[in-house]
């Protein structure tokens, strides 16, 4: 069975194999395939601060069974264009392999939790253009759109995104 903690330094490898198979199953059509073919979970684990205890950066939980990592979501206080006092869900990512057990639903509800015990009383998340399978999931959790749009560059690669909101009761 597997359960929810913190990120720890040593997930990092992990965590990045699931983050790369993630993006090169889950936005497959949405960006250039030669692109997604050459991320390196090298690239990505450099860039984790998994163990950090600053409650203004970002942190990170992970879904886990006997060892192997299944999930994980980031969140934190919202970036520097949003305003005061919203939080934000960084990312949330499943392995393929493990898609459809539950492991999203659980991964959310922690992160809104988590996001809730840091006295936020409003949530956003920016998803990518045409990521229909995580739009479904975001609006049966109760996040709603407010068709405010952005393209950012992110690991190297120019994106649109949408962005959703959410109140945490
Ligand atoms: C989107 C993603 C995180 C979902 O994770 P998952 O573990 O497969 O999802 P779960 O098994 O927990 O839940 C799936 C179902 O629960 C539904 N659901 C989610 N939250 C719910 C809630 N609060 N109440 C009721 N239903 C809910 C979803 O809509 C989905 O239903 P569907 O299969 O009919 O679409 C996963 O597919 C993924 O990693 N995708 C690729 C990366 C990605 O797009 N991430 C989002 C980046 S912005």
């Amino acid at each position: 069975m597997w359960s929810v903690r913190p990120a720890r330094p040593q997930d990092a490898a992990a965590v990045a194999g699931v983050h790369v198979r993630s993006w090169q199953m889950g936005y497959r059509g949405l960006l250039p395939a030669d692109y997604l073919d050459g991320l390196r979970p090298e690239d990505r684990m450099s860039r984790y601060t998994f163990g950090q205890s600053d409650p203004d950066l970002a942190s990170t939980i992970v879904a886990a069974e006997d060892g192997a990592i299944l999930g994980f979501a980031t969140t934190g206080p919202s970036s520097a264009d949003e305003a005061e006092g919203r939080g934000e869900l960084f990312a949330l990512y499943v392995d393929p392999d493990a898609w459809g057990r539950g492991v999203g639903r659980r991964l959310m509800a922690e992160a809104r939790a988590r996001l809730a015990g840091q006295r936020f009383t409003e949530a956003v998340l920016w998803v990518l253009v045409g990521n229909v399978r995580a739009e479904r999931f975001y609006v049966a959790d109760g996040w709603v759109s407010d068709d405010q749009q952005r393209r950012q560059e992110i690991w190297g690669v120019a994106v649109d995104e949408t962005r959703y909101r959410r109140r945490l009761p």
